[in-house]
């Protein structure tokens, strides 16, 4: 039963045409699928309408080959070839009774177009933002008529695709509606550049467009940044976009479209991640623009408590709770939030590695959620699992260890109804992730433990046993007939890792050793890292926020260098440089002796030392499962190591392998050499 506390969410609300079931709006979200994995990518979006979502959108959508956003894997709507694709995620968001929204993108200055090799078109002659090293040309009038063009095309495309809410998207300084709305690309002097009101027209052309051609089928929605961020330069002039132009900008557009979405600054900022930013971060920025339009309006914030939601609604703050990452930890969580299930929402931690996806262009991956983009290609569900085989009645699960591997394991077999035994040595369930929870900014990391913890404590067919090691001579004495060994892996102490081949250092302590608790001796310490992921920033900066002289050392060209991934490497390196951490990129050391740090430059070679008490070495984590050789060397015939014990990696590989052994565990052999999951291929065009 539903707390009726949580009733205003419920409410269905109009948008222009349509009505959306209720007010919980998954806001456009790439994943790395896009026009190259359409029934991956349909199958995900129905998921999220099958548990609950009232509007599920698309991620941005190309309209046309001079916004080819190449590298990154986005949706694309160049052509009629690319309705079909389209179709089949309108019906499937369709089937579990969603509406479906498309947000079309121009993406102009941003579209580094290495494939369809056109210029970039901006409003002015610009460099292009995407990184590539070109310039995008200034769109002439007769420019500006086709690309208005383009997008009536795309609109007329997204209707016959069957899309209820088509988007127009000014917002992230990701496209060319917001490009012409602000200075900072915008210098034109003829009737699209100047006063606010030659800069807003081509955002209001476009907008009439489009809801000339929805009329009446489907809404308009538009994505608009309500401020950039940027500040002002060093004459002190408003660099971009500020609050006080957005608001002009509602009293001149305010109430052409059917909603807004609002968003604030870049994507850095707008996907925080938790070590930044907590839940709601957005709001100071967005409060109040609802009261310039009597059109209902989306905010987002990695919003996943309804306490909140409710707040932000009573408050008029916004109409709908927006969502991408809360959508994508749990596409179930409007459903639990309906049916009276709080406590079951798998929360978002805030870690950004569904984002770490997009820039790969691979298939979206979550931490919290393993069968994110795996609807479809392994046919797994967020919330339902295939029950154990018939034949299975006698089988019993041991699972050794509880870190994030141990416990997906043990929760998604308890599911299937096997009987498990999950056993930790120690005196806490959790493993790496309760360790790294306590280092600065990590707390919400500690959602992996919580949310399976109380999904075990449903399981009477699960038993959890703590402070209990077992040896193999014990484990063989009990009649299991499978055991998983989730024993977590070891750091390396001796430097060797990506740069060094072999050891180069005695006497180092490693992240083992500071997550328990111990502490360099002397005060002036050496953080090696060359793992680069986010472990040798969080404890350069937990040593300097305790006192000590920090230099952090990298092999790498930036400080933390994979968690630009993560959209968080400049907010680190910002971090660090604030806590006193001196940084040392393009360096490595040689070795460390006595209080002497002997450090190279990776380049030349050249060598220089550091006056250092300590040093800490990251480079790489080793398995730790001796038990799966014992066990075998004792007769055990199924036993497998998971999680770190198999293959160390992030978090979200670690529950992706115990979600994957509870999948595969007596399942039909596929025989060897087959690929474990569906592929999708490219349909050739023909001659
Ligand atoms: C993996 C990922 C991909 C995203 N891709 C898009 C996109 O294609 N278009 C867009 O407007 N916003 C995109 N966003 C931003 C989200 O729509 C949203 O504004 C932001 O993540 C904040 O909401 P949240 O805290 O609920 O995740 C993306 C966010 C994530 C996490
Ligand atoms: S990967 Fe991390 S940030 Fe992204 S949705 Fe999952 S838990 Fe949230």
């Amino acid at each position: 039963m539903r707390d009726h506390r949580y009733d205003v969410l419920f409410e269905p609300v109009r948008i222009g045409p349509v009505t959306a079931r209720n007010r919980f709006f998954q806001v456009p979200h790439c994943n790395g699928m896009g026009h190259r994995h359409p029934s991956s990518l349909a199958e995900m979006r129905g998921v999220k309408a099958e548990g609950g979502w009232a509007v599920v959108c698309t991620e941005e959508v190309e309209i046309h080959h001079t916004s080819a956003l190449d590298g990154a894997v986005e949706g694309r709507l160049w052509d009629d070839m690319d309705i079909p694709a389209h179709r089949l995620t309108v019906e499937r968001v369709h089937a579990h009774g969603g509406l479906a929204g498309i947000e079309l993108v121009h993406s102009g200055l941003n579209a580094p177009n290495t494939y369809s090799r056109v210029p970039a078109l901006g409003p002015s002659v610009r460099p292009v933002t995407s990184g590539t090293p070109s310039v995008g040309r200034e769109m002439t009038l007769a420019d500006i008529a086709d690309l208005r063009e383009w997008h009536r095309a795309a609109v007329r495309r997204s209707l016959r695709a069957g899309y209820d809410v088509v988007y127009v998207y000014a917002a992230h300084g990701l496209t060319v509606f917001q490009q012409f709305l602000s200075p900072r690309f915008n210098s034109r002097t003829d009737e699209y550049g100047g006063s606010l009101e030659n800069r807003v027209r081509l955002l209001r052309e476009v907008l009439e467009d489009t809801l000339d051609l929805c009329a009446g089928r489907a809404a308009v929605a538009c994505r608009i940044v309500v401020d950039e961020l940027l500040g002002v330069d060093g004459q002190g002039r408003a660099v971009g976009l500020g609050r006080s132009e957005m608001e002009e900008v509602f009293g001149l557009i305010g109430e052409l479209p059917d909603l807004w979405d609002l968003m604030v600054g870049e994507w850095d900022f707008d996907s925080s991640t938790s070590r930044f930013e907590q839940e709601g971060y957005s709001e100071p920025f967005v409060h109040g623009f609802k009261q310039l339009t009597t059109k209902p309006v989306v905010i987002v914030g990695r919003y996943t408590s309804p306490d909140t939601m409710v707040r932000l609604v009573n408050q008029g703050i916004t109409d709908f709770i927006g969502a991408a990452r809360p959508s994508i930890a749990d596409p179930f969580l409007p459903n639990k939030i309906a049916e009276g299930r709080v406590e079951d929402i798998r929360e978002c931690i805030g870690c950004n590695i569904c984002v770490s996806g997009d820039w790969l262009s691979v298939p979206i991956r979550c931490t919290q959620n393993a069968s994110m983009g795996e609807e479809w290609r392994r046919g797994w569900h967020p919330e339902r699992i295939a029950p154990k085989p018939a034949d299975a009645a006698d089988a019993k699960v041991l699972i050794i260890g509880a870190g994030p591997a141990g416990l997906e394991a043990a929760m998604w077999l308890g599911r299937r109804g096997y009987e498990v035994v999950l056993t930790e040595a120690s005196r806490t369930l959790g493993g790496r992730v309760v360790r790294e929870a306590a280092l600065p900014g990590l707390a919400e990391w500690g959602r992996v433990r919580d949310h399976r913890v109380l999904q075990l404590e449903k399981l009477d067919n699960v038993l959890v046993t703590l402070e209990s090691p077992m040896t193999a001579e014990e484990i063989v004495e009990y009649d299991f007939t499978h055991v998983a060994v989730a024993t977590g892996a070891t750091w390396r102490v001796d430097g060797l890792g990506r740069f060094h081949a072999a050891g180069v250092f005695t006497g180092a302590l490693t992240p083992d050793d500071l997550l328990a608790g111990l502490r360099p001796s002397g005060n002036r310490v050496v953080v090696y890292d060359d793992e680069l992921f986010y472990i040798g920033g969080v404890l350069a900066e937990m040593l300097a926020t305790e006192g000590f002289q920090v230099t952090i050392v990298t092999p790498e060209s930036k400080v933390s260098a994979w968690t630009v991934n993560t959209m968080e490497q400049h907010k680190i390196h910002r971090r660090l440089v604030a806590a006193g951490v001196t940084i040392l990129t393009d360096t490595t050391v040689l070795g460390h002796e006595g209080n002497v740090a002997r450090l190279a430059c990776t380049y030349t070679g050249r060598e220089h030392s550091l006056a250092s008490d300590a040093i800490v070495s990251i480079t790489f984590r080793e398995p730790h499962a001796p038990l799966v050789g014992q066990l075998q060397s004792l007769g055990s015939q199924h036993v497998q190591a998971i999680g770190d014990a198999y293959n160390p990696g992030t978090i979200a590989e670690a529950v992706y392998s115990g979600r994957l052994y509870a999948e595969a565990l007596q399942a039909p052999d596929l025989g060897v050499g087959a690929t474990p999951f569906r592929r999708e291929i490219i349909g050739l065009a023909g001659r």
